[in-house]
C-alpha cells in the first residue's frame, strides 16, 4: 500500500510534504514524488526511485514556493519501479496530476477507451489512467470531474487531485482504500495516514466509502454519493402481533432472525463462510494477529463470547472491552491489530467513540450491527449486517443471539484464512446450520421456565455462574434479570465463586447455574455440590439426556447439544425467558424497563 499527503494552508506546501512522506515510508517505498502547484510559475513536478529518506538531504535544497500540493511514496502494483511510473501522474496538458492507493481493475478497458479518443500515456501504471479521465469530463470544477471520472472506476481508491487550472483546492476521494482529513490551524492536509498529518494537528475525520472532499484554504466540503436502501423490515416486524409484549415476539421469533443471520454465508460441504461485507478488506484480515472488540452491555458479552471462538478457532488474541473503558487504554494497537464494535443499533455513543479512536490511530475498524445504514455502519471500514429484524424490546434477545451467530461465522472466516482444517471447518457450517431448527426445541421449555418464575419471582438477590463460553451467558442471564424484573443478580465465574461471592450463600440462596455437558461440566459439578452443602436453591441449564444433574439440583431446563461454542446461543434462551416471566410476575414494563432507553445515544 501507498503513502498518500496533501496540503493547502497558509505555509509552504513543500517540505510540510516532505516530512509528510518520510513518516508514512514504511507503507512503501520504491519511488516517490511531488507536484506543488505555484500561481506565479509552472508547478513543481518531481518525481524518483528510491527511498525518500535517503533522497531527503537533496530535496530540503530545493526551493520550492506554492502552498498547495501533494505527494506520494509508492508501493508498486502495476508497472516497475520506474522514475516514470512514480506518482503523481499527469493527464495529457500537464494541468491535472492525481496520487492514489490502491488499484483500478477495470484500468485496461479504460486506458483502451481514452486511447482511442487521442489520450497520450507515458506509464505503465493503472493511475495515470484516474488523471485522464479527470481531464476527459474537466470544464474548470475540479470536484464535479473527480465524482463523474470515479463513477467509471471499479477497484479500489484514495486519490488526491490538484490542478493547476482550478488552483486553489484539493480533491479526494475513497472506495477501499483509507483517507483522512487533517484540520490544522489555517491550513488542511489529507493522507492515507495519520502518521503524515500528526506534526501539524491531531484533529482528523476519515473520509466515508464513496465520499469525495473538497478542500479549499479555508474549509473543507464532504459529498456522500449514498443510494436509498430498501429496509429489509415490514410493518408487522413492528407490531406485536399476537404477542402481550415485544419482548416475547422477539424471544420466539429467534428460529426465523437466526435463520435470516445465516442465510447465503454458509457453505456447509465446503466448511466455509461467505460476508461480502468483509470482501473490502479481506486480505488485511489475513494479516492481523490481535482483534480488540468494544461493545455495551449484552453486545460485550456476546464480544465475550467471540474471545473464546476467536482464539479456539482462529488462534487470534482477542481481547474485549467495555466501549466506555476502551479510551482510557494506553493503546497497544499496531498494523496488525483490528477492532471490532458490536452493536445492536449502531448508534451506542459509547461504542461509536471508541471506534473513532481506533480509526484516529489508523487501525482497521470492523463492526456487527442490526441496522443497516447505521452510523456504526457507515463509519467502520467493513462489517457484517444481523439482518435479525427490528428489535423492538428494550432488553435484547434475538439480537443477541444473532451477534452470538455472527460472531460464529467471523470466527470461521478468520479460521479457514489460517489454520482451522477444512474438516473443522464443515464440522463448524453444519452445526451453524442446525442451530435454528435447535432454538426451536429450545424454545419449548417455555412453559416449565413459567412456572418456575413462579417459584423466584420473589428472590431479591440473585447469582449466575458460568465457566468458559458459558461465563458471559452468566453474566448476560444476570443482565436480564436486573434489567426487566429489578432484582440484584451478579454473573460469576464458576471459577470465582470459592474466591469472594461463596460468602452470600445461605439457605435458599437462588442460583442460576449454566451447565451444559461440555469440556468443563465436571468442574461446574463440583461448584454446584459447594453450592448444594451450603443450602443454596439451584436452577440448572443442562443438556438433555443428562439424567444424574437432576439428582444433584432443584430445577433443569433442558437444552439441545451442540458445538461447545454455539451452546451460548442455545444456553441463553431459557434465562431470556426467565427473566421475562418473572418480570411480569413482577409487575414490570417488560418492554421499557424504568430508566432504560434502547438506544443510548449519550456517553
Ligand atoms: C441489552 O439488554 C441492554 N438494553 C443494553 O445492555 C444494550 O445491549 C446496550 O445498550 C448496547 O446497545 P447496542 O447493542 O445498541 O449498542
Amino acid at each position: 500500500m501507498c503513502g498518500i499527503i496533501g496540503y493547502i494552508g497558509a505555509k509552504p506546501a513543500f517540505p510540510i510534504l516532505l516530512s509528510g512522506l518520510k513518516r508514512m515510508e514504511y507503507r512503501g517505498y520504491d519511488s516517490f514524488g511531488f507536484r506543488v502547484l505555484d500561481q506565479n510559475k509552472e508547478p513543481f513536478y518531481y518525481k524518483k526511485t528510491g527511498k525518500i529518506s535517503l533522497a531527503a538531504p537533496e530535496l530540503l535544497t530545493m526551493n520550492v514556493e506554492g502552498n498547495i500540493g501533494h505527494a506520494h511514496t509508492r508501493w508498486a502494483t502495476h508497472g516497475g519501479v520506474t522514475d516514470c511510473n512514480a506518482h503523481p501522474h499527469l493527464d495529457c496538458r500537464g494541468g491535472i496530476s492525481v496520487v492514489h492507493n490502491g488499484i483500478i481493475e477495470n484500468y485496461k478497458d479504460l486506458k483502451e477507451e481514452l486511447r482511442r479518443e487521442g489520450h497520450l500515456f507515458v506509464s505503465q501504471t493503472d493511475t495515470e489512467v484516474i488523471a485522464h479521465l479527470i481531464e476527459k469530463f474537466f470544464d474548470g470544477n475540479l470536484e464535479c470531474a473527480v465524482k463523474k471520472a470515479i463513477s467509471y472506476l471499479r477497484g479500489t481508491y484514495g486519490i488526491v487531485v490538484i490542478s493547476k487550472d482550478d488552483p486553489n483546492k484539493i480533491v479526494a476521494a475513497r472506495s477501499g482504500s483509507p483517507l483522512l482529513i487533517g484540520v490544522g490551524k489555517d491550513e488542511f492536509l489529507v493522507a492515507s495516514d495519520p502518521a503524515a498529518v500528526i506534526a501539524n494537528t491531531k484533529k482528523v475525520l476519515y473520509l466515508n466509502e464513496g465520499e469525495v472532499a473538497t478542500i479549499t484554504p479555508e474549509n473543507y466540503f464532504i459529498f456522500t454519493e449514498r443510494q436509498p436502501h430498501e429496509i429489509e423490515w415490514n410493518v408487522e416486524d413492528v407490531e406485536k402481533g399476537s404477542y402481550p409484549h415485544f419482548m416475547l415476539k422477539e424471544i420466539m421469533e429467534q428460529p426465523n432472525s437466526l435463520q435470516n443471520s445465516l442465510r447465503g454465508r454458509l457453505v456447509v460441504e465446503e466448511g466455509r463462510t461467505q460476508l461480502g461485507g468483509l470482501k473490502s478488506v479481506e486480505e488485511r484480515l489475513r494479516e492481523i494477529d490481535r482483534m480488540y472488540i468494544v461493545a455495551c452491555g449484552t453486545a460485550r458479552y456476546a464480544g465475550l463470547v467471540a474471545e473464546y471462538m476467536f482464539e479456539e478457532y482462529a488462534g487470534i488474541t482477542t481481547k474485549v472491552d467495555a466501549a466506555s473503558e476502551f479510551r482510557y487504554r494506553k493503546s497497544t494497537m499496531d498494523r496488525k491489530s483490528a477492532v471490532l464494535a458490536i452493536s445492536q443499533s449502531g448508534e451506542t455513543a459509547d461504542t461509536l467513540a471508541a471506534l473513532r479512536d481506533a480509526k484516529s490511530r489508523g487501525i482497521l475498524t470492523l463492526g456487527i450491527t442490526n441496522v443497516v445504514d447505521s452510523t456504526q455502519a457507515r463509519e467502520t471500514d467493513a462489517g457484517v449486517y444481523n439482518h435479525a429484524g427490528p428489535e423492538i424490546g428494550v432488553a435484547s434477545t434475538k439480537a443477541f443471539t444473532s451477534q452470538l451467530e455472527v460472531l460464529a461465522l467471523m470466527a470461521l472466516y478468520l479460521g479457514r484464512q489460517r489454520q482451522l482444517s477444512n474438516v473443522m471447518g464443515q464440522r463448524i457450517a453444519a452445526e451453524l446450520a442446525a442451530i435454528p431448527d435447535l432454538v426451536a426445541r429450545t424454545l419449548k421449555c417455555d412453559p416449565l421456565v413459567k412456572e418456575l418464575a413462579a417459584k423466584y419471582k420473589k428472590c431479591d438477590n440473585m447469582i449466575y455462574l458460568g465457566r468458559k463460553y458459558n461465563y458471559p451467558i452468566a453474566m448476560e442471564g444476570a443482565l436480564k434479570i436486573k434489567e426487566l424484573a429489578y432484582i440484584h443478580a451478579e454473573g460469576v465465574a464458576a471459577g470465582e465463586l470459592k474466591h469472594g461471592p461463596i460468602a452470600l450463600i445461605e439457605d435458599g440462596f437462588p442460583v442460576v447455574a449454566i451447565c451444559p455437558s461440555d469440556s468443563v461440566y465436571e468442574k461446574m459439578i463440583s461448584n454446584i455440590m459447594e453450592l448444594k452443602a451450603r443450602g443454596a436453591k439451584v436452577l440448572a441449564i443442562a443438556t438433555e439426556g443428562n439424567e444424574e444433574i437432576a439428582q444433584i439440583v432443584d430445577d433443569v431446563i433442558y437444552i439441545p447439544k451442540t458445538l461447545e461454542m454455539l451452546t451460548p446461543i442455545l444456553s441463553v434462551i431459557p434465562l431470556q425467558l426467565f427473566a421475562y416471566h418473572v418480570a411480569v410476575a413482577r409487575g414490570s414494563d417488560v418492554d421499557k424497563p424504568r430508566n432504560l432507553a434502547k438506544s443510548v445515544t449519550v456517553e
